[in-house]
């Protein structure tokens, strides 16, 4: 989407989101949002700001148009007015019909990891030090029959991401080209292009470090308990110079992250038929709260997203190649993003830019049963 004017809003913990118009005055609570709950596990071991809450999902007026059009079940049964106004702007909870479809039965996820091509499967175990820092060790299938996998993933710190297990399709009769569907006719003006549906699989003590992803994110949750930590997109939390390394493929996602962020964090607890998204580049780290869990995960690409890659992927040029320091991105004029989303082509067409993204090398084999 490209809009006109940026402008700010603050949330109840006095962070800050970078957003585009048209975006609220009052705090969420005063919106008729959910009211935040903390739980007893919470109370114990989680954050201790007011924002930083666990929101209980309570359905509102569904508006979904034309739902007399299919007779399929709806993948997204409520969107309210306040659901609108919040996507892409703040972090949103909300429930999905996916489960409803059948598709994420345990055979089929068994069947799924064993033939899901290696080129777009990731097999990986993401070791996290208490201050935060990261190591991903990257391993392989080892032949293992989907029965085998789902066990071994049902052990421990496995992190499996199938990449495109799910797709579009032309006629628009995918499950997720329904959703995407839903979700535009509920969103008007929203336009997405390269949606991409990864399917998560993962043990009961795997954890993904602090990062931030380039395209927009829908996280549907289809099993188990996963506790999705998001922070602000701006400011100290997405330093311009390391979203330029992403955009730039100098780094995977990873970002600098400092615990003591998490009491500015929004957290969100997912159960299955839940799913949370947020704004684009919004920095999130997950903890997977002891059992085995699936998800899906879309991404998407619009406009927005498009003009803030480019003009990352721009100031990182200039930064490198011709010794410029760029006006951060939030000082950036809407027409000045455009402006460096062009030059971000012209770049590439020019080559001037070797992508320097770690490889990994396989460091282990699961069906050796080498799992960490
Ligand atoms: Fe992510």
């Amino acid at each position: 989407m490209v809009r006109a004017t940026e402008l700010i809003a603050t949330t109840t913990c006095g962070a800050v989101w970078d957003v585009a118009a048209p975006v609220f005055t009052a705090r969420p609570k005063d919106r008729g949002l959910p009211s935040p709950r903390r739980t007893h596990a919470d109370k114990a071991t989680g954050p201790k700001n007011s924002f930083s809450t666990i929101r209980e999902y309570q359905p509102r007026q569904r508006s979904m148009p034309n739902e007399s059009a299919s007779m399929l079940p709806a993948l997204i049964p409520d969107w309210s007015d306040v659901d609108r106004a919040t996507f892409l702007k703040e972090p949103l909870m909300f429930r999905h019909g996916l489960l409803e479809t059948g598709a994420f039965s345990e055979e089929a996820m068994a069947r799924l990891l064993e033939t899901h091509p290696d080129h777009l499967t990731d097999v990986n175990i993401n070791e996290i030090a208490d201050d935060g820092t990261s190591r991903v060790r990257t391993g392989t299938r080892g032949g293992l029959s989907g029965d085998k996998m789902l066990d071994a993933i049902k052990a421990g710190r496995l992190w499996i991401n199938l990449r495109e297990a799910f797709t579009t399709d032309r006629g628009g009769s995918s499950i997720v080209s329904r959703f995407f569907a839903e979700l535009e006719a509920h969103n008007p003006g929203l336009k997405t292009f390269h949606v991409y549906a990864n399917l998560l699989l993962s043990g009961p003590q795997a954890r993904v470090p602090y990062h931030a992803d380039t395209p927009g994110v829908v996280l549907m949750h289809l099993a188990g308990r996963k506790r999705v930590w998001l922070y602000p997109n701006r400011d100290k939390f997405l330093a311009d110079e390391a979203m330029e390394k992403v955009a730039l493929k100098e780094t995977t996602e990873d970002l600098p992250y400092d615990p003591a962020w998490d009491a500015e964090a929004f957290v969100a607890d997912l159960t299955p038929g839940f799913g949370v998204t947020w704004p684009f580049n919004a920095p999130h780290r997950v903890d997977n709260l002891g059992t085995f869990n699936v998800s899906l995960s879309c991404e998407f690409m619009t406009w927005e997203a498009r003009l803030r890659h480019g003009t990352y992927y721009t100031n990182g040029t200039l930064r490198r190649r011709f010794g410029v320091t760029p006006k951060p991105y939030l000082h950036t004029s809407p027409i000045g993003r455009v402006a460096r989303f062009g030059a971000s082509v012209a770049f590439k067409k020019l080559g001037i830019n070797k992508a320097r993204q770690a490889v990994y090398e396989t460091e282990f084999d699961v069906g050796k049963g080498v799992t960490g």
